[in-house]
């Protein structure tokens, strides 16, 4: 990690849209608050960008990230079937962020779920991501077919359950289970679950290993989610199931994720831009605050991840604050410069 000379840390900060810049600002100021070491380098992305240049990923901010290797970046707006693609997809293949880390935790007693503590390890550029697809048309229907491929390879496969178990491994986690589809998708997936199968191997004695078909385990996620540990799976599972495994503890406003490759690590929240409540100053900030905290581990401030996570407990729990998402009446400042006192007092 660069470091400059008065000891802070170059990162880049992409403030999002919808919600976006709401979020990224509270995280801001709560990381100063905290004596946070980041060195903000501030670039844009997604709808803001394109006003301002016409590009949703301009090449300052790829530069940025290129030198800094860390980036904070709040929810980007995809348009949906036409228009740009996703600039999320576009930045996870630029750096090579094969892996997508999203916990999910239970931080507010009294939910539907009570002490849910599981991780999702979903492979964060292959499978159906890759998005070969076309249409064949028939008669006058130009979209009368649609077909997309997916891309699953042996290599992303052992890398991605490799940095699962050595996740378990390095937190004391106690099991991994693999997601699939091999009995549908029997090439797609199959060759997943089989190299899986044998990284597995590799930990045997110190990770427990098993398996599960996607469909199943979405249900066992609501029946008796805690049977769960680490879940590794392909790309689209993963992006599935992390939502619904953030419904578990209260929702999109409570889940964040890292995106980690070899040389940059991207930190974001699992929700998007929100735009049915983007600039009324209600969003839930948690999400992004979380991806901050692993941002700070991710750069070697456990210490300070640690302080950061007591200080949202402790507003949510002692101080009794919420956003409207928890059923709360407070706004996204009111709950942040609670957290600020909290953490600088
Ligand atoms: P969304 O996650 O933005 O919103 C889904 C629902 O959850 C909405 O009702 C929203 O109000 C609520 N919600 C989300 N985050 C919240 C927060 N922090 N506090 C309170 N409530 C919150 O998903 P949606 O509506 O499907 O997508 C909107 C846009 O975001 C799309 O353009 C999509 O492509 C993009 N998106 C971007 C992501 C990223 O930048 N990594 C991830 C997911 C979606
Ligand atoms: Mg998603």
């Amino acid at each position: 990690m660069e470091r400059t000379s008065d000891g802070q840390v170059p990162a880049t900060l992409i403030m999002g849209d919808g919600i976006g810049p709401e979020v990224t600002e509270s995280v801001v100021q709560v990381l100063d608050a905290l004596g946070s070491p980041f060195a903000w380098d501030v670039q844009h992305g997604g709808l803001a960008a394109i006003d301002r240049s016409g590009d949703p990923l301009p090449g300052a901010t790829l530069e940025s990230i290129r030198r800094t290797r860390l980036a904070l970046k709040g929810p980007l707006t995809t348009p949906v079937g036409g228009g740009f693609r996703s600039v999320n997809v576009r930045l996870r293949e630029e750096f090579h962020l094969y892996a997508n880390l999203r916990p999910a935790r239970t931080m507010i007693p009294g939910g539907r779920y009570e002490d849910i503590d599981l991780v999702i390890v979903r492979e964060n550029l292959e499978g159906l991501y890759v998005a070969f697809e076309h249409y064949i048309p028939v008669g006058d229907d130009p979209h009368a077919v649609a077909i997309s491929s997916g891309v699953n390879t042996r290599e992303g496969s052992r890398r991605i359950v490799e940095f699962a178990f050595d996740y378990a491994v390095r937190n004391g986690r106690k099991k991994v289970t693999i997601v699939h589809k091999a009995n549908v998708l029997k090439a797609l997936t199959g060759v997943f679950l089989d190299t899986a199968r044998e990284v597995a191997k590799n930990y045997e004695g110190r990770v427990a290993v098993d398996d599960r078909i996607v469909d199943a385990c979405a249900m066992q996620l609501v029946l008796n989610p805690w049977q769960f540990d680490v879940i590794v799976t392909t790309n689209l599972f993963g992006d599935i199931l992390s939502d619904q495994a953030a419904g578990l503890v209260g929702g999109l406003g409570m889940a964040p994720g890292a995106n980690v490759g070899l040389h940059a690590a991207i930190f974001e929240a699992v929700h998007g831009s929100a735009p049915d409540i983007a600039g009324k100053g209600i969003a839930n900030p948690t999400s992004l605050l979380m991806a901050a905290g692993l941002m700070l581990e991710h750069a070697g401030f456990m210490e300070l991840r640690q302080r950061l996570e007591k200080g949202i407990d402790h507003v949510f729990n002692t101080g009794k604050l919420r956003t409207g998402d928890l059923g709360g009446k407070a706004s996204t400042q009111e709950f942040t410069q609670a957290l600020i006192q909290r953490v600088s007092g």
